[in-house]
C-alpha cells in the first residue's frame, strides 16, 4: 500500500465515520407498507419454520430473567428475527444481545458466548451499513472477543479481517491494513467455502492497485460450493443463491469484466426464489445499463478507491442474501 493509502484517507476518514455511505434506505422499515399485522404473520411463519416454534414462545421478549443457556439461546433467537425480518428492531436486539453477553460469565459456554460476541458484532455491522448508525467501536472488540471465546471456529477471523481492511484504510493506517491483507490467505485456508465469501465482498471495494480486488475474484473463480447451505436458500439466508450471483457480479464489474458481471445478474434473475426476492428490480435495472454500472468503477483507475461503491459496503450489503421482507 505504501504513501498511497495515507493519501487516499482523508476523504475516506472524514465522510461517514467507516465507509463514507450515507445512510440510505433501511430506517423507513418501521413503516413499511407490509404493515405490522403482516410481520407479525410471518414471524410466526419463521419461528415455526426453524422448527424451535415452542422454545420462541417461551422464551420472553428481553431474554431476561433466564438462565445462562436459555438466555444465550433466545438471544440467538431474537438476533435471526431481527437480522432477516424485524429490521426495525436491529438497534434494541443490538442492546438486548449486550444486556445478555453481560448477563453471562465466561467459563458457563464459552462457545455459545462467543459466537453471542459475533452476533453481535455481525448486528453493529448492519447497522452501520444499512441504517446508519455507528457502531463501528464495538465491531472490532466483539470480533476479537468471539475468536479468544472460540478460537477453533474458523469462521470468525476473516470478518476481523475485513474489518481491519476497511478500518485500516479509511484511518490511513497502513501496518493495520498491511497485517490484515497478510492474513486473508492463512484464515481463508480453514474454511474456503464460507471464507472466500465473507471477505471478497470487502476485498473489492479497494483500490485496483492493492491487487485485492483482482485477488478477489481469483479467490472467487477458485471458490466451490460443497456444503448444503450455499446450494439452496435456507431460512437463516432465504435469498442467498440470488444473492450470491450479485456477490460475483459485483466482483467481476469491479475489475471491468462486464461480460462475467452480466452472466451472474443475469443468473441471479433465475436463481432459486428471485421471483420474490426484493432486490430482483435492483438486478434489472443494473442490468439495463449495465456499462454505466461497470463505468463507476473502471473509471476510479488504478488508484481510486470503491469502498462506497461496491455492493457489500451498501445499504443492502446484508438483507440482499438475509433479508426475507423487502427493506421499504
Ligand atoms: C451473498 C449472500 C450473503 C450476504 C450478502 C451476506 N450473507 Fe451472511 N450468510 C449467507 C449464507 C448463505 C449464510 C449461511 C446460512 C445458513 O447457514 O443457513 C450466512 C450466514 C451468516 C451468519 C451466520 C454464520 C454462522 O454460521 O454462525 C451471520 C452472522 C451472517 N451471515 C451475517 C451477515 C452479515 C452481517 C452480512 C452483511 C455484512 C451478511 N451476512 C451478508 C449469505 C450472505
Amino acid at each position: 500500500m505504501g504513501r498511497r493509502l495515507a493519501g487516499l484517507a482523508p476523504g475516506a476518514a472524514s465522510a461517514v465515520p467507516l465507509l463514507g455511505v450515507p445512510p440510505l434506505g433501511v430506517p423507513p422499515l418501521g413503516v413499511s407498507p407490509l404493515g405490522v399485522p403482516l410481520l407479525g404473520v410471518s414471524l410466526l411463519a419463521l419461528a415455526l419454520s426453524l422448527g424451535c416454534g415452542d422454545a420462541a414462545v417461551a422464551h420472553p421478549a428481553d431474554c431476561m430473567g433466564l438462565a445462562h443457556e436459555d438466555a444465550m439461546a433466545c438471544a440467538e433467537e431474537r438476533f435471526w428475527e431481527a437480522h432477516t425480518e424485524r429490521y426495525e428492531a436491529r438497534e434494541a436486539t443490538y442492546d438486548l444481545l449486550g444486556a445478555v453477553i453481560e448477563q453471562v460469565p465466561e467459563g458457563v459456554d464459552d462457545v455459545a458466548l462467543g459466537r453471542l460476541h459475533f452476533r453481535r458484532a455481525a448486528l453493529g455491522m448492519e447497522l452501520m451499513l444499512e441504517h446508519g448508525i455507528d457502531r463501528t467501536a464495538n465491531v472490532v472488540p466483539d470480533l476479537e472477543a468471539a475468536i479468544r471465546l472460540d478460537p477453533a471456529e474458523a469462521k470468525y477471523p476473516p470478518w476481523l479481517d475485513s474489518m481491519d481492511l476497511v478500518l485500516g484504510f479509511a484511518f490511513g493506517d497502513e501496518a493495520r491494513f498491511d497485517a490484515a491483507v497478510e492474513r486473508i490467505d492463512a484464515n481463508v485456508a480453514r474454511y474456503p467455502v464460507g471464507n472466500v465469501l465473507s471477505i471478497t465482498g470487502t476485498m473489492s471495494g479497494f483500490p485496483l492497485e492493492t491487487g485485492l480486488p483482482q485477488k478477489a475474484v481469483r479467490m472467487l473463480e477458485g471458490w466451490e460450493c460443497t456444503e448444503g447451505w450455499c446450494m439452496r436458500n435456507t431460512e437463516r439466508a432465504p435469498y442467498s443463491q440470488p444473492g450470491l450471483e450479485v456477490h460475483f457480479a459485483d466482483a467481476y464489474a469491479r475489475v471491468g469484466d462486464t461480460a462475467q458481471a452480466r452472466a451472474h445478474l443475469e443468473a441471479a434473475l433465475v436463481a432459486e426464489d428471485a421471483e420474490s426476492w426484493p432486490y430482483r428490480d435492483w438486478v434489472e435495472e443494473t442490468l439495463a445499463d449495465l456499462d454505466g454500472y461497470v463505468a463507476r468503477y473502471t473509471e476510479l483507475g488504478e488508484e481510486g478507491s470503491a469502498v462506497p461503491l461496491v455492493y457489500a459496503n451498501s445499504d443492502f450489503g446484508c438483507t440482499l442474501c438475509h433479508g426475507a421482507v423487502p427493506p421499504r
